[in-house]
């Protein structure tokens, strides 16, 4: 089938619920793609943050496809091996303590806020409401949109969910006003990534943890996009020195397959109990078998790595004409082009063969981790390029 069939298909039998740029791609390794017509590109995505160690990197298809070979699902009513190891290493790497398995960042989300209303109801009555930021994004679901701090994100779908607050980010004396007897839980990403690659003040967490603390309300911060290593750290929570009571995570835990899910602490890992809540593919061994393998990869050293790349890529943006805003946290960067908006910015890089993303008003880099130096060097020398004739 040629790429003109394949857009025709598209077009013509899946829903548009997403703009596509014109690239059909084919296969992919490390940090480079090779589209239908042959052509290669260099990729600073990641598959929107999901494939941190590359495409098709070598041990994890290995992984699952020894996985494939001998069991691809069986329920989460019987047990398999690679769950209980995945989930054990997610609580040893980050101090948690029990793991929830689902299959993406809205049903992760989704998770965490039941398990703040059942932990709420065992208060009071009252004790429902869920306290979000302003820009940040939780998810799709009707309750991770309803969370999802962005107005415009908040229309056709009504009634919404009751029980949601948002405030400033950044702002701890917006977030005490916000905060009282009647909070559940709030939610907050350490770095907000679909809300422009914001990132909150490590003092701000600090006190946001605290005001938790001091009205019974827990914390859960959303890895979806930042955790399993994008910001330099495991989770970008370590960058702040506090402990949630949840931690949610998707993305780059799967390694490219559809994985998602919940770690709790000490307090909150025994609130869901048998019946309380569960998914059909939650835990599936072939996924877990795979991610399993992303872990072991996901080094001290890799992740050292990820945080110089990330400053390195910062420093020379930020050097560049007609480049400003650049902010970020290892390798979850953002930038806006004066005069351009981010949208067509990455449309022109696309035509260059550079893919990156946009975040709301600023353009998005999300690379693999293990991009080289020199592809770095290679992308940058077109950015450069491209923003000085914006
Ligand atoms: C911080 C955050 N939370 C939740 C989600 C939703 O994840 P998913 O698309 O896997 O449902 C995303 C997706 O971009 C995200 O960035």
């Amino acid at each position: 089938m040629n790429r003109d069939k394949i857009k025709e298909l598209d077009s013509e039998y899946i829903v548009h619920t997403y703009g596509r740029s014109d690239l059909v791609a084919e296969s992919g390794s490390g940090a480079h793609i090779t589209d239908m017509d042959g052509s290669e590109l260099i990729d600073l995505t990641s598959g929107i943050g999901v494939c941190s160690l590359g495409y098709c990197n070598e041990e994890w298809v290995s992984a699952v496809k020894e996985q494939l070979d001998k069991l691809q699902h069986i329920s989460n009513l019987y047990y398999t091996q690679p769950a209980p190891q995945l989930a054990e290493k997610l609580c040893k790497r980050s101090g948690m303590k029990k793991a929830f398995f689902g299959n993406s960042g809205a049903e992760a989300n989704e998770c965490a806020i039941k398990s703040a209303r059942k932990y709420g109801s065992s208060k009071s009555e009252t004790k429902t409401d869920v306290v979000s930021l302003i820009d940040s994004f939780h998810g799709r679901t009707l309750q991770t949109l309803t969370a999802t701090g962005q107005d415009d994100m908040h229309k056709y779908f009504g009634p919404f969910p009751d029980g949601f607050k948002y405030v400033k980010a950044n702002d701890a004396e917006a977030m005490e006003a916000a905060v009282d007897e009647n909070t559940c839980a709030v939610i907050m990403e350490i770095v907000q990534g679909e809300g422009g690659v914001n990132v909150l003040d490590a003092d701000y967490v600090k006190a946001v943890r605290e005001i938790c603390d001091k009205n019974d309300a827990l914390l859960i911060i959303d890895e979806v996009q930042t955790g399993i290593g994008r910001t330099g750290k495991f989770f970008a929570f370590e960058h702040c020195g506090i402990e949630p009571d949840m931690v949610t995570f998707a993305k780059g835990i799967g390694g490219g397959l559809p994985l998602g899910g919940v770690l709790f602490n000490e307090k909150t890992m025994d609130i869901l109990q048998p019946g309380d809540h569960g998914t059909t593919f939650g835990a599936n061994p072939v996924i877990c078998a795979g991610a399993l393998s992303v872990l072991d990869q996901m080094t001290d050293e890799l992740l050292d790595e990820a945080a110089a790349k990330g400053e390195y890529i910062m420093t020379k943006l930020a050097g560049f004409e007609n480049v400003t805003d650049v902010s970020g946290l290892g390798m979850m960067i953002g930038f806006k082009v004066s005069g351009k908006k981010p949208g067509d910015f990455v449309g022109e890089l696309l035509g260059k063969g550079i893919i990156a993303l946009t975040a709301h008003d600023k353009v998005r880099l999300l690379p693999p981790l293990v991009i080289t130096y020199e592809d770095i060097d290679k992308a940058l020398a077109v950015i450069e390029e491209t923003a000085k004739n914006a």
